[in-house]
């Protein structure tokens, strides 16, 4: 089998690699990179819902936009059951923590609109039941077209399958709040091509989801990031010494880090519209390192390209680890090569004492990080905890070269615009 850089030799951009060396790195509870404790009293954004991934309405510069001074997030979003017998415990107590692992299966795309850029007021499902072709809505991006209200909201069909797809609709604004409409035609786009993506059927944990469209600063071509795993049979994977990268001595046994392989990838559109995409070679793989870079995104600051994505405790490779958080990488163009921020990756992390309050954070170009609680620890020993499923505390962050810097907390799920488009 080939190694990461073998596989891409041929094509026109080198994946950039994520090594064990940098992994090595990842310092969890530096200050700088560590979100503050979230509080087990926070408030809860709807009772009848778990939110979680959190999409701001945004043009394709990446700019987080309002419509007619509405502010408009999307959620990835589920009922929550506290009175369905499935859900009860033996004695008869609802099992909240049950409901909300299981909320993946029934993801459905829903909208929340607001005045201040927080304490968000319900909006509703974006799509009717029965227009997305497959049982779970999971996370994407919506995009303002234009002035008159256009969106073309990009995610992922998943179950059977998954399908990189596309709606669009528009969003119409009245004094009292907005609404979604139409949203009624799901276009599928791609789905992973098993030569560089792989696919289902060469290992049943693949990933293939997240797009995340963009305009390039600098060529004004129309792209997109999305989450995959390098293409291949799962274990066949190679993690060679590009891949381990300059390790101390007694740190060059990878263990069963082959099973290890995700890549940030990327797609060129062929059409003005984002109809019709050309899926490239990965801008950035994680072979030996981690199994998952999640909801890839950009910033565009100071002529550079910070590409942030997600990831997991549990996702790392056999003698690497980090906290659950936002991992981020730094190049001069598009195509990198691509620098581990803060030398290791590590961006903002979860405190080694509450390794689960956040997840799916969202780094916008004014340098606030949205993301939402997952579960915090409610007694000392961490075994009582109270289950999130809302908007997290407001991070903010400088991005300063190839460093990162925590710097204010602000209201949960406060995501301020920074344009507010009036519609026609
Ligand atoms: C991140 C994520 C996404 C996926 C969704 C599924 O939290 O795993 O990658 O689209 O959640 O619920």
């Amino acid at each position: 089998m080939k190694t990461t850089t073998e596989k891409f030799g041929a094509t026109p951009h080198q994946p950039s690699l994520w090594t064990r060396a940098d992994a090595l790195k990842v310092r969890a509870d530096d200050p700088t990179t560590t979100q503050p404790l979230v509080s087990a009293d926070f408030p809860v954004l709807n009772n009848d819902v778990f939110i979680w991934d959190t999409m701001p309405l945004r043009d394709l510069d990446g700019n987080v936009t309002s419509v007619d001074g509405w502010s408009v997030i999307f959620t990835l979003t589920a009922d929550r059951h506290p009175n369905d017998p499935q859900y009860l415990d033996e004695d008869g107590n609802y099992d909240i923590l049950r409901d909300w692992n299981d909320r993946h299966g029934r993801a459905k795309m829903y909208y929340w609109f607001s005045r201040t850029g927080k304490n968000w007021e319900f909006g509703g499902r974006v799509m009717a039941e029965g227009v997305s072709p497959t049982a779970r809505e999971w996370a994407g991006t919506p995009i303002l077209l234009n002035d008159r209200g256009e969106v073309d909201l990009y995610y992922t069909a998943v179950t059977p399958g998954a399908t990189i797809v596309k709606v669009r609709g528009r969003v119409v604004t009245t004094e009292h709040g907005v609404s979604m409409v139409g949203f009624e035609k799901v276009k599928p786009l791609f789905e992973a091509d098993g030569k560089m993506y792989q696919t289902e059927a060469q290992n049943a944990f693949w990933g293939f989801r997240d797009p995340w469209p963009f305009r390039d600063p600098k060529d004004g071509k129309l792209y997109m990031l999305f989450e995959g795993n390098v293409a291949g049979e799962r274990g066949s994977h190679k993690v060679g010494e590009a891949e381990i990268g300059d390790v101390p001595p007694g740190y060059e046994d990878v263990g069963n880090s082959r099973f290890q392989t995700a890549c940030v990838g990327i797609a060129v559109a062929r059409d003005a519209d984002g109809d019709d995409w050309e899926m490239l070679p990965p801008l950035l793989t994680a072979v030996g390192v981690n199994d998952q870079t999640e909801r890839p995104h950009f910033v565009f600051q100071d002529g550079k390209y910070y590409l942030f994505t997600i990831s997991h405790t549990f996702t790392y490779a056999d003698g690497v680890t980090g906290p659950d958080g936002v991992y981020g990488f730094v190049a001069d163009s598009l195509f990198g090569p691509y620098v581990p921020l803060n030398g290791s990756g590590l961006v903002l992390g979860n405190p080694s004492s509450q390794p689960f309050q956040t997840y799916s954070h969202y780094v916008m170009p004014n340098g606030l990080v949205t993301s939402f609680i997952d579960s915090v620890p409610t007694d000392e020993t961490g075994t009582q905890i109270r289950v999130g499923g809302t908007e997290a505390p407001t991070v903010g962050m400088k991005i300063k070269g190839q460093q990162t810097f925590v710097v204010a907390e602000y209201d949960y799920g406060y995501i301020p615009p920074m344009l507010d488009v009036t519609l026609k």
